[in-house]
């Protein structure tokens, strides 16, 4: 499906819930109301919705989402919880806390969605709406702010419309948001609860409930400025070396392809995935930290892979290829 050119607009009752349910299902992008700001869903098990959905925001690089599922118990099929998580999860969810947390394999979320890492971040909004079309997906939703990249986060669905007419399949309009700030994202990952981004819960709220101070997990760019996934440590790169804008294949090598014809010594690869046949940068994006993840595990001597085009989310490919090529 491709993202229809008119954006519609409709009041949160009963049938717009059903009627976003279906959008999201087909792949689509809805905007819907949670209690901090609006959020632009897609399926988060559907690569190619998620790859229209950086698109839509015109997001330059791949960072990580958060998943949004109705209840814990969605949660804790998808993710580990350890002590400091179970707490946090007990006192604060639903609401606006997002804990990035292990991941379960094998996981049904895309690779896409979580920029390839082993974690992801993971919340269940208070808003009714949030939690009537979250049931009635019957599957995780993606959702960062409603609004374009670079842009301040909507509270509005006047705000969202202004941003992203066109760009998106439906918003929901469930009236201003309460909170109008992101959630808080705490890190429970390593043994060391992390607050990663300030956001609508305290940090001393939090601090008091884990009785323990909160180590900094917020980028050198300041309190306000989320810790960047390109800057996280943990950001996925393959262990085998990438060789990049390849133009031939060498003995040893594995193939990351885009498009074809396939180049010179393609035959003699360990192995070749092609993000897409047909030079499509959605399916690539799609495709793309699966099939990095695969050819990995090929134990190859390197990875070529083909030039990618740097147009549209092709940027934000070649910015995931470069930061996964440095060693
Ligand atoms: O209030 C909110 O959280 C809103 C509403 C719509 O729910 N959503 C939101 O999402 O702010 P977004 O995509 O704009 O913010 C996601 C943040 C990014 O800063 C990203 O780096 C971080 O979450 N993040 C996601 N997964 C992560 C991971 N595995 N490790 C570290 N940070 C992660
Ligand atoms: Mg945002």
């Amino acid at each position: 499906m491709t993202i229809e050119p008119t954006t519609r607009v409709l009041e949160a009752d009963t049938e717009a819930i059903a009627a976003a349910a279906a959008c999201l299902a087909r792949g689509g992008l809805v905007a819907f109301p949670t209690e901090t700001v609006y959020g632009l869903g897609a399926d988060a098990t559907n690569g190619e919705a998620v790859a229209r959905l950086y698109a839509a925001k015109g997001r330059p690089s791949f960072n990580p989402l958060i998943v949004h599922v109705p209840d814990r118990a969605d949660a804790e099929r998808l993710a580990v919880f350890d002590e400091a998580a179970g707490r946090l999860a007990n006192a604060f969810w639903p609401g606006p806390l997002t804990l990035v947390l292990p991941k379960r394999s094998p996981s049904p979320i895309s690779e896409l969605a979580t920029a390839g890492l082993d974690t992801f971040a993971l919340r269940v909004p208070a808003h009714p709406v949030a939690r009537d079309l979250l049931r009635a997906a019957g599957k995780p939703i993606v959702a960062p702010s409603a609004n374009r990249s670079g842009h301040v986060s909507p509270t509005t669905a006047a705000h969202v419309l202004a941003d992203l007419r066109g760009r998106v399949d439906l918003i929901v309009d469930g009236g201003p948001t309460t909170v109008g700030l992101e959630s808080a994202i705490v890190a429970c990952h390593d043994g060391r609860p992390r607050l990663l981004r300030p956001g609508a819960v305290a940090r001393e709220a939090i601090e008091r409930l884990l009785g323990l101070p909160l180590a900094d997990g917020v980028s050198d760019k300041g309190a306000d400025a989320p810790l960047a996934p390109g800057m996280l440590a943990s950001h996925y790169a393959p262990r085998t070396p990438m060789r990049l804008e390849a133009e031939d294949v060498r003995a040893g090598e594995a193939l990351l392809a885009f498009g074809e014809p396939l180049p010179r010594g393609a035959r003699q690869a360990r192995k070749v995935l092609n993000l897409s046949d047909k030079r499509d940068l959605v399916e690539a994006a799609a495709n793309l930290f699966a099939h990095l993840r695969a050819l990995d595990q090929t134990g190859a001597e390197a990875i070529a892979v083909m030039p990618v085009p740097r147009a549209g989310l092709g940027e934000a490919i070649n910015d995931r290829l470069q930061r996964a090529a440095v060693r």
